[in-house]
């Protein structure tokens, strides 16, 4: 039998969902934080996406992975505690759980609550001494982790290019927070050099259409969680490539000027009026280990593909 751990939820609730998507759409330009894609449909979308042949942070990183999982547990040694902020489905772990040896505890943390806990059952019966805690939580917040867990040696784990989805700056605050949350302790991180704009534009625009129904999600969500009334049919999903910092976001245009409701409030567009619904910035592996030095991590090891097209760094902190 797994061992389980409860812990109670941190979600933000429908109210500062309300707040933030009414701040965001009065706003010029609209912008709505990326955090609210992840309800349960948006999480089942991402998880297709991450199977779409033009998707290619998820097989660059899970091939790194596989290099790097015995050098990780090497060096971090017996009976790890390990943390992974943004679960998600809760799939690479494996590859670190099946390398670290006799590994104790298994914190996710993630956003999405439904989905985290559908995603430990299913990890939970392979992993039978393995202590299993889903945490709800924000991680754009400070986040606390459960008191009393045993591990000898915490190993933090953030995969995804989720790195990628704050600003540098709010990287590095999210860097020196994950410092104070984990102790002193090895951080795995997955970052995208990607520069390469077809590739990006493949990825992030495309996905068999799977990137469409993943950000106009974000609309329905707010229809159904906040009354709103917003008409999926007259937007279209696009990609916009920018630059200083290099980063690729996800808008969602207005065919046609209209007006909406949401929380008693009108939201008015004019024609081409785009929401920014998401931006995922790429770091050149010297830049990103800057940027973690100086929030407290020291670079250990590096693993990048022959293509430059993903990146997994150790840091010691
Ligand atoms: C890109 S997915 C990565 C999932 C998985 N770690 C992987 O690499 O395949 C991002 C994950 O982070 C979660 N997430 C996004 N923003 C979050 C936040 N502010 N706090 C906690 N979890 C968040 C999402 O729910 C989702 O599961």
């Amino acid at each position: 039998m797994s061992k389980a751990a409860a812990c109670a939820p941190a979600e933000p609730g429908s109210s500062e969902f309300l707040d933030d998507a009414v701040a965001g759409l009065t706003r010029s330009p609209k912008i709505l934080p990326g955090k609210y894609l992840w309800d349960e449909t948006g999480s089942d979308l991402f998880d297709q996406i991450c199977h779409a042949p033009d998707y290619y942070p998820t097989g660059r990183e899970m091939g790194l992975l596989a290099e790097a999982a015995a050098d990780v547990a090497r060096r971090i040694g017996p009976e790890v505690k390990v943390v992974e902020f943004g679960s998600g489905a809760s799939r690479k772990i494996r590859t670190l759980l099946d390398a670290l040896e006799r590994p104790a505890v298994y914190v996710a943390l993630d956003i999405a609550g439904d989905y985290l806990d559908a995603a430990i059952h299913r990890l939970a019966p392979d992993y039978p001494s393995v202590v299993m805690m889903p945490v709800h939580a924000d991680y754009s917040k400070a986040v606390e982790l459960p008191a009393g867990v045993p591990g000898r040696a915490v190993l933090g784990f953030f995969p995804g290019t989720s790195i990628g989805n704050f600003s540098p700056e709010e990287a590095g605050a999210f860097l020196a927070e994950a410092r104070r949350t984990l102790g002193p302790s090895l951080f795995l991180v997955g970052a995208d050099p990607t520069r390469d704009e077809d590739r990006l534009r493949r990825a992030y625009g495309g996905a068999d259409g799977l990137m469409a129904a993943f950000h106009l999600n974000l609309l329905a969500r707010m229809n159904r969680e906040l009354g709103a009334d917003f008409d999926l049919g007259n937007f279209r999903h696009g990609v916009r490539i920018c630059n200083e910092p290099f980063r690729v976001e996800a808008h969602l245009v207005a065919r046609r000027a209209a007006t909406y409701r949401l929380g008693g409030r009108t939201i008015t567009f004019e024609a081409g009026e785009s929401i920014r619904t998401d931006t995922s910035h790429k770091y050149d592996p010297d830049a990103f280990r800057a940027l973690a030095a100086q929030n407290g991590w020291s670079p250990v090891a590096l693993w990048l593909d022959p293509e430059r097209s993903f990146s997994l760094h150790l840091f010691q902190g």
